[in-house]
């Protein structure tokens, strides 16, 4: 029996991350990465965290041959854990066709070249997915509310593929896990979230502001129904959530799993961003300077998970407290600061 996982966008943030607690748990990590919205760099991040260079190919999931070719090449794979995709909001909002055809035609292609497979595969969905719940915190069975963008649509429509596949009958287990915030970095400080350009998420930016990067952090928004006027999210340690996709595998390992499930992972708890923001100078000692703009387009007021059915029935909970969150967070900023990749 292979220990072979494939590990598509494994050069990404989530993706790196998981790639060393599969290590950490004796799978062989086949990374694959188009590079086009990662660093190669972060290969030699790995290598140093791992003691040894993990296999890696640059490989475009979008060119169907490339793809065929390398399920060829790479047979004998026990699962796939499927990162590799555009994922941010703004953007997709501005270049729809961007999203729609890497997002969908990875997938399928990915899908189809193993299709004859009994494989394990892992879905790298998202809370985007549930919109603005109507009940807090919402449930895996909360209904899935119209995408607030085209970036959100590619996750529920992928998640739509996912089950329409294994309902027609395939060899493929699947499980999709609906990540809320992931934030925060390994607590070797080297690899966390590479943000390319301007952060467009909150704690990146937090801790470019900190570095002296920006010159203020903008809290989008304080007249929301919260205790405080900002927004609320389920923030997560990237190294819970990376955890958690090590314990998805080893679910869909048993006999006793068939076909396809959901389950969230978050905290449990919701965080508002004014929250973040003395979290992050409490764990760190560094004073925040930021101002209240108008609220983000797009945005949702206030999401959290209901992890029950995590807990439950995947076996997984998460463990890292907020303040480690944004400790692990900066730790990361100062070290790209003194070794920019
Ligand atoms: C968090 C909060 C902002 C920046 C993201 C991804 C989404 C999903 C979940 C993967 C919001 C506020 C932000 C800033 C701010 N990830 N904010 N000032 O939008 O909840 O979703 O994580 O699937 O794909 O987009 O995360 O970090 O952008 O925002 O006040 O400079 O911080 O308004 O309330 P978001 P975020």
């Amino acid at each position: 029996m292979s220990n072979k996982i494939l590990v598509t966008g494994g050069l990404g943030f989530i993706g790196s991350h998981t790639v060393v607690e599969l290590v950490n748990a004796g799978y062989e990590p086949i990374i694959v990465d188009d590079l086009s919205n990662s660093n190669i760099k972060i290969l030699d991040q790995l290598t140093t965290i791992l003691g040894f260079k993990p296999v890696f190919h640059q490989i475009d999931l979008c060119d169907e041959a490339a793809v065929i070719n390398m399920a060829t090449a790479i047979p004998d794979l026990s699962g796939i854990i499927h990162f590799a995709a555009f994922k941010a909001v703004g953007e997709s909002v501005k270049l729809p066709l961007k999203y729609y055809r890497n997002n969908f035609y990875s997938l399928i292609n990915l899908l189809n070249a193993y299709y004859s497979k009994p494989l394990n595969f892992v879905f790298s969905s998202s809370c985007t997915v549930y919109g603005q719940p109507d009940q807090l915190p919402v449930t895996e069975d909360a209904p899935v509310k119209p995408a607030q963008s085209p970036y959100g649509n590619t996750k529920q429509i992928a998640e739509e593929i996912l089950t329409d596949m294994v309902a027609s009958g395939t060899n493929y287990k699947v499980i999709s896990l609906r990540y809320f915030n992931p934030v925060g970095a390994h607590e070797s400080a080297l690899i966390g979230e590479l943000p390319i350009g301007v952060p467009q998420n909150l704690v990146p930016f937090i801790t470019q502001t900190a570095s002296g990067k920006r010159e203020k952090l903008t809290v989008f928004g304080d007249k929301y129904n919260t205790p405080d006027g900002s927004a609320v999210r389920d923030y997560i340690h990237v190294v819970d959530l990376a955890k958690a996709h090590v314990i998805a595998l080893k679910l869909m390992e048993k006999d006793s799993f068939s076909g396809y499930d959901v389950f969230n992972l978050g905290t449990g708890n919701g965080s508002s961003v004014l929250e973040v923001i003395h979290a992050f100078e409490s764990a760190t000692g560094v004073k925040l300077p930021y101002q209240i703009g108008p609220a983000r387009e797009g945005d949702v007021e206030q999401v959290w998970g209901d992890v029950t059915k995590s807990a439950n029935v995947l076996g997984w909970r998460a463990e890292l407290s907020l303040d480690t969150m944004m400790a692990s967070a900066w730790e990361w900023e100062k070290y790209l600061n003194q070794n920019p990749l």
